[in-house]
């Protein structure tokens, strides 16, 4: 069992996600436990406030840093957190590799960045990472921390229903995922290509490889020099 603590100002932007489909099953199946913190509870001012101007001046309310460690710290009066990750446009990027290693932990962290961004003192002091999700401005980091659980979640074994389709996702080995096909074999003239009708593995399976790389070579050739 991996338990996932989600911190968020706005922690109904995070339920739909996990309410459908895959996470939903994961989580009825007790392969996963989340729960989601509202900061706002954590916050000891009368107005519930949890955000404030800058120092030194410039647009953009900061997260602030109690209610964030008042919530960090009763969690950790009954959990041991391996990771307590931050997401945030100005971090590391998520890929493949960093979902594998997070899909193999027990109790992970993470708290939603929002706004300006969160005061320094959070970044230095309570958290292990920091992770964004694309080199694009997203409201908040509720999104973000949705992706990264979808991203691990699919990992844990007993999750997707054969286990072997997340070990040949894209990004597995670096690279881009063939082409799939179903029926029906020829839609209005516009064919499925006879190799994958020939019930020949071994040339299937070389025909998916070169696809494969085909592929990364044309839209992601950074990913071949990994
Ligand atoms: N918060 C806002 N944008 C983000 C991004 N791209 N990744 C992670 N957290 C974010």
């Amino acid at each position: 069992m991996i338990r996932i603590d989600i911190l968020s100002a706005t922690p109904e932007l995070l339920e739909s996600p996990f309410s459908g489909s895959i996470l939903r099953r994961a989580i009825e199946k007790n392969i996963v436990e989340v729960y989601f913190h509202n900061l706002r509870d954590y916050s000891t001012d009368k107005h519930n406030k949890i955000d404030d101007y800058q120092f030194g001046g410039g647009s953009g309310m900061v997260l602030m840093i109690e209610p964030i460690d008042n919530c960090i710290q009763e969690l950790k009066k009954s959990n041991n957190y391996d990771e307590v990750i931050l997401m945030t446009p100005d971090a590391k990027l998520l890929d493949q590799k960093i979902s594998n290693k997070l899909s193999t932990l027990k109790n992970i962290m993470i708290i939603c960045g929002h706004y300006k961004g969160v005061d320094q003192r959070v970044r230095d002091n309570l958290i292990t990472m920091e992770l964004s999700i694309g080199d694009y401005v997203l409201s908040g980091g509720e999104l973000p921390a949705a992706v990264l659980c979808d991203s691990i979640i699919r990992l844990i074994p007993g999750v997707l229903n054969n286990e072997t389709s997340a070990l040949t996702d894209s990004f597995q080995d670096n690279l881009l995922a063939p082409p799939v096909y179903t029926r029906p074999a020829n839609y209005n003239n516009i064919k499925v290509p006879d190799l994958l009708l020939s019930g020949n593995k071994s040339k299937i399976e070389d025909w998916r490889e070169k696809k494969s790389i085909e592929k990364t070579k044309k839209v992601r050739p950074g990913l071949l020099k990994k």
